[in-house]
């Protein structure tokens, strides 16, 4: 298989960049920057492209894994939309002749409700809480609408090795030993190793599954968010605990500061259930969720 992946120098794609390299695949690499570290892409042939125009000399390739996004719940609109909207129409409209996997969100799934055990024809919903989570809705629409061969993933939570969002997001609640975090701890959540969101990345380029497109990444079974965040705390070496704070309490002030750190769409994510059914990718795509582990422990 060759494959080209954007977003290579960050979390998600250094990681497909290397399973993919490691299961034989010519791959070609890009990110925005000038220059990636050979280690985190595998060894590949990188280019460096800002998806906020259209490749010119486009390399030969069977499909196209699209990573690259502007990964954040404060960001600026204009450049959260040119990147993940209009960025995701430029990766479609460089390679128009290969399979397109769009590496999607579960955040596209109902924000003003809990997510339980959502199925794929749950989202997309009529109203976001943010930005991100509207864009990456939008442009999952645009791929399904206009790429060809178009496959969606959903992960939710991704964690593991060299983490760029998730975990350095927790971190900036950390007061002292105590980390500040929305609701009770007790609500169920749908977690991601990045090394199988890979495995699924190029199992969505290479498996033919007629008939559906859209797919739930997760690993096997949900935690509960307080055991998530005491496996991430320790697994980063953070001597800290999770400190509950009410979300009735939380929201008046979220909806005051809407870019603050503790914002309605952190609420959301915190204070409900988010699980995610991941029944069709292992029946049509072959995916083999494992169980959330911690590098370095679990929460226990
Ligand atoms: N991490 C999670 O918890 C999580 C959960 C659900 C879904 N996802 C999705 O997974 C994908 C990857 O996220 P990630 O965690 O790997 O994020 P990340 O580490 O921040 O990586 C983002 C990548 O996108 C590239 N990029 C950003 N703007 C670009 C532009 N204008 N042109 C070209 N490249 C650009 C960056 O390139 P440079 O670094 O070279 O600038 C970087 O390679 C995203 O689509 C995200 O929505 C992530």
């Amino acid at each position: 298989m060759r494959i080209a992946v954007t977003g290579a120098t960050g979390f998600v794609g250094g990681a497909v960049c290397r399973a993919a390299a490691a299961a034989g695949w010519e791959v070609t690499a890009f990110g925005r920057r000038a220059t990636a570290d050979p280690g985190h892409i595998g060894g590949a042939r990188y280019r460096s492209w800002d998806i906020g125009g259209k490749l010119d000399d486009p390399p030969g390739v069977d499909a196209v894994v699209h990573c690259a996004a502007s990964a954040t719940d404060t960001g600026v609109a204009r450049e959260v939309w040119r990147t993940n909207l209009l960025g995701t129409h430029h990766v479609v409209a460089s390679f128009p002749g290969c399979r397109v996997v769009h590496v999607s969100s579960g955040s596209v799934y109902d924000p003003y409700r809990p997510t339980v055990r959502a199925k794929e024809h749950e989202a997309p919903v009529r109203r976001y809480l943010n930005v991100y989570a509207a864009a990456k809705a939008a442009a999952e629409q645009l791929v399904l609408a206009v790429g060809r061969d178009p496959v969606v993933l959903r992960p939710h939570a991704v964690y593991g090795a060299g983490d760029t969002t998730l975990l350095p997001r927790l971190l900036e609640n950390l007061r002292g030993t105590r980390l500040l975090v929305p609701g009770t701890g007790t609500p169920l959540v749908s977690m991601t190793n990045v090394d199988s969101l890979a495995r699924a990345c190029l199992l969505a380029a290479a498996v033919a599954a007629p008939g559906q497109r859209v797919f739930n990444i997760a690993d096997s079974a949900p935690v509960t968010i307080d055991w998530a965040l005491r496996g991430l705390l320790a697994s980063a070496g953070v001597r800290a605990r999770p400190v509950y704070l009410p979300a009735w309490l939380l929201s008046p002030f979220a909806r005051v500061f809407p870019h603050g750190r503790l914002n309605r769409y952190v609420i959301s994510q915190f204070a409900r259930e988010r699980t995610l059914d991941i029944t069709a990718a292992i029946d049509r795509l072959g995916y083999e969720p494992g169980p959330t582990v911690f590098r370095g422990g679990c929460a226990d």
